[in-house]
């Protein structure tokens, strides 16, 4: 479906936007044409009443369309100045684009980067990756957010004992386990909705969907944490982690205006350069979600002590104490290197415009 009687610069920024990754593949965004300019908002039921307004995974996810419609403009030619990001005028806008289309060049395929970017589950090999390319990544930066990352297997093996403490603690939290559960797509009718996780994109061994099946529903699974389901879900999840060339670290501050939005940019800065050079990507957020968590209060009382450890384990393993893990990737040349590809949602569930044909 086009955008019928839209620019077509607009129609070509919201089509970048919607590439944007986001937790689950929730889509917690939303575009306005108003005749002038182009608006992004966050989504009243898919962002607001979903994770929430002020989440970090919904605020990357804007980040990271905000970071597409940036490379997108820059593809159109526009001015530098035709995005503006932040909100000035506190009505929710998290990016504007005003454009008078001056210079307009016919329009190609959307930037292959952009369009090209994608989650792969699978395994990885373990080969070092190229030290200039990894510079080159390192290098990348959306400030306060930076990016660190760790090749060494030592160092590797203690960030992937955090994700494993982190991971069992979150198969032993509802919320999150029904979050994850009403996201998972099984069936073919499921998954032309166009939301949410085909279970074809998580690579998962024989015997895996059936598994993950069985331990859908709250009650079996808390069954299965008697007899140490979380462990077991929470050790493969960690031993994948080991499975990879690198892993990328985005750190900083743990909360501040913008940051997680910065965050996002800078995911998708990071993802992009490494699969374009072949690299696969693969984010582990449930580490930051513990920790977002214990920020919010949110972590249940018997869970506290763990995750404050936790807390620590990373303050040692950045060295910082102002700083936090915004996000973690798992990166290495493919063994699977085209896997199955999440859906979009159509078009009109994430754009709608003001003006009348
Ligand atoms: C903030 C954020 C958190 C994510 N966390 C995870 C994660 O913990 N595990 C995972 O496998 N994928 C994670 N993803 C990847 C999404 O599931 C993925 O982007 C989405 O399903 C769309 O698929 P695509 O990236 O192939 O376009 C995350 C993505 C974002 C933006």
């Amino acid at each position: 479906m086009s955008l019928r009687g839209i620019p077509d610069w607009v129609d070509y920024l919201v089509r970048s936007g919607l590439h944007a990754p986001s937790a689950d593949n929730s889509q917690p965004w939303r575009f306005v044409w108003d005749g002038h300019s182009l608006e992004l908002f966050m989504h009243e039921e898919r962002g607001k009443d979903g994770l929430g307004a002020d989440h970090p995974a919904n605020l990357m996810a804007l980040g990271a369309v905000v970071e597409n419609l940036s490379q997108a403009a820059g593809a159109l030619g526009m001015p530098a100045d035709a995005l503006q990001t932040g909100d000035p005028t506190g009505t929710g806008c998290m990016a504007r684009v005003v454009w008078d289309a001056a210079g307009l060049q016919p329009l190609g395929a959307l930037p292959a980067g952009v369009q090209q970017r994608h989650t792969n589950r699978g395994p990885f090999a373990t080969t070092a990756l190229d030290p200039e390319l990894l510079a080159a990544v390192a290098a990348l930066q959306e400030a306060p957010v930076r990016v660190v990352i760790v090749t060494e297997r030592q160092q590797r093996e203690r960030w992937s004992a955090l994700v494993r403490k982190a991971s069992e603690l979150r198969f032993q939290t509802e919320e999150i386990h029904r979050w994850l559960a009403g996201s998972l797509r099984f069936t073919p009718e499921e998954v032309a909705r166009g939301d949410g996780l085909d279970v074809a994109t998580l690579l998962l061994p024989p015997g895996g969907e059936s598994l993950l099946r069985l331990s859908l529903d709250w009650r079996r699974m808390e069954l299965l944490n008697r007899f140490g389901g979380c462990k077991l879900f929470a050790m493969l999840e960690a031993a994948m982690l080991k499975n990879c060339a690198a892993l990328v670290v985005l750190t900083g501050p743990p909360a501040g205006f913008g940051v997680e939005v910065a965050a996002g940019r800078l995911l998708q800065r990071v993802w992009i350069a490494l699969n374009e050079e072949g690299v696969a990507v693969h984010p582990y957020f449930v580490l930051p979600d513990q920790l977002y968590r214990l920020r919010r209060g949110r972590v249940a009382p018997e869970f506290v002590h763990e995750v404050r450890r936790i807390e620590a384990g990373v303050g040692e393993l950045l060295a910082s104490r102002n700083e936090t893990v915004l996000m973690l990737l798992r990166v290495g040349v493919p063994r699977v290197a085209d896997p199955a590809r999440s859906r979009r949602l159509p078009l009109a569930r994430s754009f709608s415009t003001l003006v009348s044909h």
